[in-house]
């Protein structure tokens, strides 16, 4: 999803760029990155990730090799070739036990398999000494791929009535606001760790009722508690991230309501 919104951003915005494909750069393939990252790049950025959250349990050595160890050895190339690593990580690094918005050098304390390879990604970045910009993100959906909002939208289309949680608290993310807000954090010359997210803050089940209401307003949609769809990897109940550093920068983030009319709008036929 996202790297289809920074791959439009670089393009409409006549910015010299390489996109490499999967075959190009497989992320269980550490040994391929000399071969991709050339000398001539400014800036590398990683939207690729393992990002089958409930998958990730069965296979853990395979989430860590993709989140992890690939993600380090792609640091300690960046910091060889000069290049800026911009690098997305997220919510699922914090055990979601909190009651305000994780600030960016929260504890990390991760409750399900994803959450720690993503964590060890962040924790090989740091130890690379590679010059970095790691954005945490959350709840990421785009008009493309597989997402919350294409789902609940085909679901309100053709049922009368949905069923979803609401005992889960965070911020949804659009892909194209990710996209451009890490540009404009880039462009400020930012370094570190940020959190970008859509502004405002939900849960799943008013998430759906949103979109629902967008889409299909006869679709009822019900709350329900997590303990109702039991799924391989346990969900962090909490999973607000502290935008404040980032909008002192960049300004405010658009509310995600503002966002997914636009990501409705945009849905590929
Ligand atoms: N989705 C979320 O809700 C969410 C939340 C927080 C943070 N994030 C983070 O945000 C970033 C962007 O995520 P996204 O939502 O745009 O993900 P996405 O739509 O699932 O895309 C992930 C991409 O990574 C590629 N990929 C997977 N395994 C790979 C491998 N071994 N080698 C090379 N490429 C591989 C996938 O290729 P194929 O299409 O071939 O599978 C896909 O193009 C990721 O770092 C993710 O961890 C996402």
């Amino acid at each position: 999803m996202l790297g289809r919104s920074w791959a439009a951003l670089l393009e409409s915005g006549g910015i010299d760029h390489v996109v490499t494909t999967r075959e190009q750069f497989d992320l269980s393939r550490p040994d391929m990155i000399d071969d991709v990252i050339g000398e001539r790049f400014t800036h590398v950025i990683n939207c690729a990730a393992w990002t089958d959250v409930d998958g990730a349990e069965s296979d853990p050595d395979g989430a860590n090799l993709a989140n992890g160890t690939t993600v380090g050895a792609l640091a300690r190339r960046c910091a060889q070739t000069d290049a800026m690593l911009v690098h997305y990580s997220t919510d699922y690094v914090f055990n979601g036990q909190a009651c305000e918005p994780y600030t960016v050098d929260a504890p990390h304390d991760p409750i399900n398999v994803y959450g720690q390879s993503k964590s060890l990604g962040e924790r090989l970045i740091a130890e690379s000494g590679c010059s970095h910009l790691l954005i945490r993100t959350s709840w990421v959906y785009a008009p493309w791929g597989r997402n919350f909002v294409i789902t609940i939208a085909g679901a309100a289309r053709q049922r009368e009535r949905l069923q979803v949680v609401d005992d889960q608290l965070g911020r949804p993310t659009s892909t194209e606001h990710l996209a451009n807000a890490t540009q404009r954090l880039i462009q400020a010359r930012a370094a570190g760790v940020y959190h970008v997210t859509d502004g405002g803050q939900c849960t799943w089940f008013d998430f759906a009722t949103y979109i629902a209401g967008a889409v299909n307003p006869a679709c009822r949609v019900e709350p329900c508690a997590s303990s109702a769809w039991v799924r391989p990897a346990p969900r962090p109940a909490y999973s607000v991230l502290d935008i404040s550093a980032t909008q002192t920068l960049i300004g405010p983030m658009p509310p995600w309501e503002a966002n997914v009319d636009a990501v409705l709008a945009g849905i590929d036929a």
